[in-house]
């Protein structure tokens, strides 16, 4: 990790942020209270994302938990007493993860300990979902009366169906890091001890690909998931048209004829 982090240590105060070899890892840090997701939280994260966004030097961000028991127990739940109708009506959550789910360059949740409600939600929200084996995932919202708002809903049906999200909502049933994985939750499953290196190789693996076509492959998958196959479809050969007039493309193909490794330029 480089040196770049002090600013980014002094702004925050509940999480954590490390960027180095083109990676920025933000860490939750709350572990008084489970990694609960209050609203400086909220727009601590808000605020890093904006800041990474504008980075050249970060192609990719991980996000996880502090400690090795919690990835995020949800929303504060002492933050919920206040909520209310207007609250509730904001959605401020809902509306940070769908940024995360937008944003512009991949996110993968390195997921190391509980991931309950909105932390089960924040994994969702990001492009590739890595865990340790001692993680878990669950939706616990309707013991408190109130339903998972911040994307659950929507998120876990698409991911592992509706029949499976609707079990998992209505009964708040945690599931194994194994059962996660099996139903489609997580992309993989790996020892608690190398999960922060299982989720560095995966964005450099990324990092090592033709940036802008990793940025409009993950923009045409989002796109396509919200609208019918033929928009998708049509979407997928506009941005494929506008990555063959890219540099990076004409290097792509030569450095694989020539046998070499490829340089790329973003451009
Ligand atoms: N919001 C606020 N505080 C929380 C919290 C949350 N989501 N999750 C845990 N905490 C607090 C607890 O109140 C407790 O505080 P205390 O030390 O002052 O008593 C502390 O964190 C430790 O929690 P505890 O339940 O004792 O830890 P545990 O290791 O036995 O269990 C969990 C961990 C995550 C299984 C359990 O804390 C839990 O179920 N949390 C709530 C999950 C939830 O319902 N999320 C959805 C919220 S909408």
């Amino acid at each position: 990790m480089t040196a770049t982090v002090g600013d980014y240590a002094e702004h925050y105060e509940t999480i954590g942020v490390e960027i180095g070899e083109g990676v920025a890892v933000v860490m939750v840090d709350r572990s008084e209270v489970r990694n609960a997701i209050n609203d400086q939280v909220q727009a601590e994260l808000h605020d890093v994302l904006a800041s990474v966004r504008e980075r050249d030097d970060v192609g990719a961000v991980i996000i996880t938990g502090a400690g090795t028991r919690t990835f995020a127990a949800g929303a504060d739940i002492a933050q919920l007493r206040d909520r209310n109708l207007h609250a509730g009506l904001a959605a401020g959550m809902q509306h940070l993860y769908d940024e995360l789910e937008a944003f512009d360059k991949p996110t993968i949740a390195a997921v190391n300990g509980y991931a309950l409600g909105g932390g089960c939600e924040l994994a969702m929200a990001c492009d590739i979902r890595i865990a340790a084996d001692t993680a878990s995932f669950g939706l616990p919202e309707t013991a408190l009366s109130i339903l998972p708002g911040a994307g659950g809903t929507q998120r876990l049906a698409r991911l592992v169906g509706t029949g499976r999200a609707i079990e998992m909502i209505l009964t708040g049933r945690r599931i194994s890091a194994e059962e996660a994985h099996r139903i489609g939750l997580v992309t993989s499953v790996v020892s608690s001890e190398v999960l922060l290196e299982a989720a560095q190789d995966c964005a450099r693996q990324i990092l090592a690909r033709g940036p802008l076509a990793v940025r409009l492959a993950k923009l045409v998958v989002r796109t396509g998931m919200n609208t019918d196959q033929h928009t998708g479809l049509v979407v997928e050969r506009l941005a494929q048209a506008l990555l063959y007039t890219t540099d990076d493309k004409r290097e792509g193909v030569e450095a694989f004829l020539a046998k070499r490794t490829p340089t790329f330029t973003g451009r």
